[in-house]
């Protein structure tokens, strides 16, 4: 499926996740080169934020993921980890900053002091004193106004910008190889956004960290990322470099997603412009190809799960793919 070189500093294969008798997310597969920047995308619930968790070990309650994550020189599968052995890589090789960082962030302890943590956690710094100076250094980073003073505050203190400024912070503190952010920008307003993206990018540029980047938003992918996964009913549905997927999609669901783009909005039931019907919730999902109570192009065949065609560089899972430019 959709893979970087050899030497990935992140391995996915056959990623499932499930409760009880439930499928949610099924043999997602796929790897990040070091420094690479890759997309997720598709619309709300299809299983994105799930993956990023089950990468993180930080599913909810209940929920179970099944397959192999690997990082590269982690001895172990992150799957099934222990919570010891992922607690030492979580924020340390591997950092997530999440949409709403309220839900991240502790409410009763200043937030420099919460960036300082993860490094002693880590050793990433011998000791407080040096952790003071390297947060105040970190927020000079991340542009937050005021470094000396900032880290003193609470998190209600600030703003939605700044908090996600120090979820930022936080998880950049300890040079991670990886990072994920599942939608960082949504909730902030227009202008704050555009800084958001410029001070994720910068971070992963300088610590070399591989980045995961989930959003809804495809010029945004277009502008950060290399390559983009798309995702639909708990699959991956096409993968490939960002200028040929969004060029030349295979996959009617891509093709879908990209002419609703050129659109302002979804309606207010979350359906798009161009793509009939709206996402099933979990479990109602058609057996075979997940698309297939959407897709203009279905036939019988598709009753069946089509399987993946082609490989690391551009492939797709449909039975029917959309033609090449001109076909
Ligand atoms: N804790 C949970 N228990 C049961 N179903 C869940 C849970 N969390 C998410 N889901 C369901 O899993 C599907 C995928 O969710 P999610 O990964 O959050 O989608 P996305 O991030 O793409 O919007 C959705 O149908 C969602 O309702
Ligand atoms: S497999 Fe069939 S239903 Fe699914 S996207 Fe392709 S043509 Fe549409
Ligand atoms: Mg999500």
């Amino acid at each position: 499926m959709s893979s970087a070189a050899g030497n990935a500093v992140l391995t996915v294969a056959g990623l499932s996740v499930g409760v009880r008798d439930l499928r949610l997310v099924t043999d997602v597969s796929f790897s990040l080169g070091p420094g690479e920047r890759v997309g997720l995308i598709g619309e709300s619930g299809s299983g994105k934020s799930l993956t990023a968790l089950s990468l993180m070990g930080l599913l909810p309650e209940g929920l179970r993921a099944a397959g192999s994550v690997r990082m590269a020189a982690v001895d172990h599968d992150l799957v099934d980890a222990s919570e010891r052995d992922m607690t030492r890589v979580r924020g340390d090789r591997m950092a997530m900053v999440f949409q709403e960082p309220m839900t991240a962030l502790n409410p009763l302890m200043r937030v420099g002091d919460q960036v300082a943590e993860v490094m002693l956690l880590h050793d990433t710094q011998p000791d407080r004193r040096s952790a003071r100076a390297a947060v105040t250094e970190l927020f000079q980073r991340v542009h937050l106004p005021d470094p000396e003073r900032m880290p003193g505050s609470y998190p209600h203190q600030l703003s939605g910008g700044q908090r996600q400024r120090i979820m930022l912070a936080i998880a950049l503190a300890n040079n991670p190889s990886v990072l994920i952010c599942d939608e960082p920008t949504t909730a902030l307003d227009v202008t704050v956004q555009a800084l958001m993206l410029e001070e994720i990018l910068a971070g992963v540029e300088r610590e070399g960290s591989a980045l995961l980047f989930i959003t809804h938003d495809l010029p945004v992918v277009a502008m950060v990322c290399q390559r983009v996964l798309v995702m639909y009913g708990g699959r991956l549905v096409e993968s490939g470099p960002v200028r040929e997927v969004f060029t030349s999609p295979r996959h009617p669901y891509t093709a879908g997603l990209l002419a609703s783009s050129r659109f302002e909005e979804s309606d207010t039931a979350g359906r798009l412009p161009t793509i009939s019907g709206s996402v099933p919730a979990a479990g109602h999902f058609p057996a075979g190809c997940p698309f297939r109570d959407r897709c203009p192009a279905a036939t019988e065949e598709c009753a069946e799960w089509p399987g993946w065609t082609g490989g690391a560089a551009h492939g797709f899972a449909c039975w029917h793919p959309v033609g090449r430019t001109g076909q």
